[in-house]
């Protein structure tokens, strides 16, 4: 391929760095729940300013843990269609009712409209997500319909590391946000997840959850129904080495990403609109298809002819279409099926070139002449 759908970078000096620090675990033993795992945790909530972050196995044990902790099982959640699986099985996984609701394609989040007129008496929380790293200015309207009708908000911040609106960091706009550090991710952990939150008790909770329910580390006292959530000390080490790129790691994607807003000021791909005050990490460079074109067909013809790949959609296909969650759906959710169908995500990365992103754009452009 001379253009990748995503590349893990992990620069020389890093690596050592890591080897360095997993050499340090193995000789003292501290394998789990560790020195180098409260080290991340504190330079997690600084980088996204807030008070608490809680390192866990996953993403998905991100999410999982603040719905148990918010008694999700007492009711019904409001999950957007247009997300990953995880996103709606850690709902189901935490013992409450799912209910899909829309998504505005000019934001590929939740639409707050169709959020009010989900809501019901069972309604406990809404768990929105942040596609492609994108915080859009309707987390406002998000915020403020949970606060008037007494519902929590969690956001599935797993595409968000240092993504922001107004200023503000993904994760920090509801009750509590999850990240997630699997490979793909903007940082790489292998395996990992983040639970943020300015909330002392569901910091003090997700702690116990994490580890079997525990009271506290050396005590043998459950006293949730946790489950083996930890963060092993050596993922700790990989994702730590990460998080201190951040910074130029997302200004390398945005980099890339103006790059492919100027290409693409007239094209019959358009970009999907992010305003000013949205500062994006662009885990993924969304765009929209002109209508009639088959995106598998193009994939294909970009990966053979052109010899460049597409990253992942996201998503190809809704939740609510999804066959496990079939037993969930109640009905067609136009926008969400929408975007699903017509949006491609261009390849970015900390270490594509400003040449690659030239060859992406002409690719695409003759494929679609052709
Ligand atoms: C939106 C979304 N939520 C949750 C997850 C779950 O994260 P993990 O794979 O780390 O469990 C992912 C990623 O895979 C995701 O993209």
């Amino acid at each position: 391929m001379r253009v990748p759908a995503a590349a893990i970078h992990f620069p020389e000096e890093d690596r050592q760095e890591i080897l360095r620090r997993i050499d340090e675990c193995l000789k003292s033993g501290q394998l789990t729940l560790g020195s180098i795992g409260k080290e991340l945790e504190a330079e997690f909530a600084a980088a996204h300013d807030v008070p608490h972050a809680v390192a866990v196995s996953s993403g998905t044990s991100a999410l999982e843990i603040p719905l148990r902790v918010l008694e999700a099982n007492r009711g019904e959640v409001l999950v957007q269609a247009n997300s990953f699986f995880a996103t709606a099985a850690a709902v189901l996984s935490s013992g409450a009712r799912l209910r899909f609701v829309d998504c505005d394609p000019a934001t590929m989040a939740l639409d707050p409209a169709a959020v009010e007129a989900a809501i019901g008496p069972d309604t406990v929380g809404v768990v929105t997500v942040h596609i492609g790293g994108y915080v859009p200015p309707s987390i406002r309207d998000l915020q403020r319909i949970c606060d008037e009708r007494g519902l929590w908000l969690v956001e599935d911040a797993a595409h968000a590391h240092g993504s922001s609106y107004q200023g503000q960091f993904a994760g920090t706009f509801g009750a509590a946000g999850s990240f997630s550090f699997y490979p793909t991710k903007v940082l790489a952990g292998g395996e990992g997840g983040m639970i943020t939150t300015a909330d002392d008790r569901i910091a003090a909770e997700a702690l116990i959850y994490r580890d079997q329910g525990k009271a506290s580390f050396d005590n043998n006292d459950h006293t949730r129904l946790g489950y083996n959530w930890r963060m092993s000390e050596p993922h700790a080490a990989i994702t730590l080495s990460q998080l201190r790129r951040l910074d130029e790691f997302v200004g390398h994607r945005r980099a890339i990403a103006a790059r492919y807003d100027e290409l693409l000021a007239d094209s019959p791909l358009q970009p999907l609109t992010i305003p000013a005050e949205s500062s994006c990490n662009y885990y993924k460079y969304i765009a929209f298809l002109p209508d009639g074109v088959d995106r598998r067909a193009l994939k294909q013809r970009l990966r053979e002819e052109f010899q460049v790949a597409l990253s992942g959609e996201v998503y190809e296909t809704p939740l609510h279409q999804q066959s496990v969650f079939l037993p969930y759906a109640d009905g067609p959710l136009p926008g969400a099926e929408e975007l699903c169908a017509r949006h491609v995500c261009l390849p970015v990365s900390a270490v594509m070139t400003e040449a690659q992103a030239d060859l992406v754009v002409e690719s695409v452009h003759a494929a679609l002449a052709g």
